[in-house]
Formats: structure tokens, sequence, C-alpha cells
């Protein structure tokens, strides 16, 4: 049987108890703690399939399940997307070299709640323009979270990202979006990192959903591998992305996913 909690939006949107948030935070915090302890295992000469396999262990260490193993036929733990990769980068033999940046992204299960994450890293030295995409996508996600309140939409989230995206001449990516996620992993509404304000769903106490910009510094336009997961930025321009799981609470936001090192930076580990 499936599991039904809460009652859905017109616009098909799940709205959660009050004590559902404690089932999110402890899945997007296990989520978060991993992000933080693969830092040290990303280096120049390292495979992201090793990466992947290291996540993958850390994943069962925690008694947790990983959500995307299995998922749509995904057999990996995370996603690993470099430099002109802008998402569902699939870990494999690849080795990391100089001045590689990359996302890596993890969603977990815990308890039934789905977390799910991504950061920035790089391989040895961080390149100038790698290090102003990544700050101007991890700005970008905290202008968009900075909109998550009661009674602001979904619009208003994307425009805050679009708008600073692009006031620093660098391009929101249309093809891929945020989404509902609780229970499941993807649900209503997509949550889209462009937009006009005041437009698309409403904000309520109650909503679970994922903002995970991606950024290029050339254009937004992207196409998908022969794998049918990489998606590549068409002009092979760099790409950057982070993720947060978050929930609507009374007056804001609770972000689920927060490093509990405080860590977010790529250049961290170095
Ligand atoms: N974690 C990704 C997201 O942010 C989804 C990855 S699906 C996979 O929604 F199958 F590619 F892993
Ligand atoms: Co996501
Ligand atoms: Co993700």
């Amino acid at each position: 049987m499936k599991e039904h909690r809460g009652r859905l939006t017109k616009d098909g949107i799940r709205i959660y108890e009050q004590s559902d948030f404690a089932g999110m935070l402890a899945a997007g915090a296990l989520a978060a703690r991993i992000l933080d302890d693969i830092a040290d295992h990303v280096f120049v000469g390292q495979t992201t399939g090793a990466i992947d396999g290291l996540i993958t262990q850390m994943v069962e260490d925690a008694g947790a399940e990983s959500a995307t193993i299995g998922y749509k036929g995904y057999q990996h733990a995370s996603c690993i997307s470099v430099n002109h990769v802008v998402c569902h980068g699939i870990p494999g033999e690849k080795k990391l070299k100089d001045g590689d940046i990359l996302n890596i992204d993890v969603t977990v299960i815990v308890d039934g709640w789905f977390g799910d994450t991504s950061r920035m890293y790089v391989a040895g030295k961080l390149p100038r323009k790698a290090e102003r995409l990544i700050q101007v996508t991890h700005d970008a996600l905290f202008k968009g979270i900075d909109m998550v309140k009661p009674g602001n939409t979904f619009g208003d989230i994307g425009h805050a990202i679009q708008a600073y995206v692009e006031a620093h001449r660098m391009s929101v990516v249309r093809d891929f979006c945020g989404h509902g996620l609780g229970r499941v992993f993807h649900a209503p509404p997509n949550v889209l990192h462009y937009g006009r304000p005041g437009t698309g769903a409403v904000l309520e106490e109650g909503m679970f959903f994922t903002i995970e910009p991606m950024v290029n510094l050339g254009r937004p336009e992207t196409k998908t591998l022969a794998d049918d997961w990489t998606a590549v930025t068409r002009d092979k321009s760099l790409s950057a992305q982070f993720e947060h799981s978050v929930g609507v609470t009374t007056d804001g936001v609770e972000i689920f996913t927060l490093s509990p090192g405080g860590k977010y930076h790529p250049t961290y580990s170095s």
C-alpha cells in the first residue's frame, strides 16, 4: 500500500506535517555528511568511479539506502559531473586532472525519507574562471533559498536565481530543474531556476523540494550523450551546480542538507 501523508494542493504539491520535518532532516544530514566526508578523496589521479565506490560504502555504513541505485536503471550511488558536464555524469574509470571541477550529487533514503544534495569540488588547483563560476552558482542557490517562505511563489525563486546569474554574465540551464521530494524522490512541482516574480504555485508551509541551479559560463543549451544520462553544455563551456533539499516553515525555510562541517567551497579539502 502506498503511504499518503498530509494533503495535496490544487497544483498537486504535497503538504507534509510538522512532525515530518525531522525525517527530512535526518535524511538530508546524512547526504550532507557524505558530501563533507568525500572531500578528502577528491584529488588529481583519482577516478570518479572510486569516489562513487566510497559513497556507496558510506551509505551502507550509515544503514541507509541509495536512492539512485536502480532508479530508472541508473547503477551508481552518485552522479559525478566533471567540467562541461552539466549533470547526471556517470562515475567511471576516467582520472581527475589538475584543475578539473566536479559536482558530486548524492541522494539517500533514511527511514523512507529522501535527502538530495550536491556540491562542487576541485582536483588540484582551482582555475580563476572556475572559482568565479562556482561562487556565483552557490550564491545563486542562496538567492533562491532566500525567497522560500509562505506566500511567495516558485516564480519568485526562479527569478531571483536567474537575475543573479545573468547579472554576472553567466547563464541558467533550462533543461533540468529542482523537484518536490519527501517520501518520494521526484514529485511535483518542477522547480525552475528562471522565471518571473509572482508566477507559478504559491509556497505553503509543509512543502518539501529541492533547488539545484546549474549555471554555465557560456550558453545555456545542453545535450545528452549516447549513454542517455550524461548532460553536457552544447558549447563545451564549464558548468557548475549546487543543490539543497528544503522545507517551507511557518515563516521561512529549513535547509535539510546543510553541511555539518560548514563546508561548501571546493577548496576546503586542499
Ligand atoms: N540527484 C539527482 C537530482 O538532483 C537525480 C539523479 S537521478 C540518477 O534530482 F539516476 F541520475 F541518479
Ligand atoms: Co534533486
Ligand atoms: Co541531486
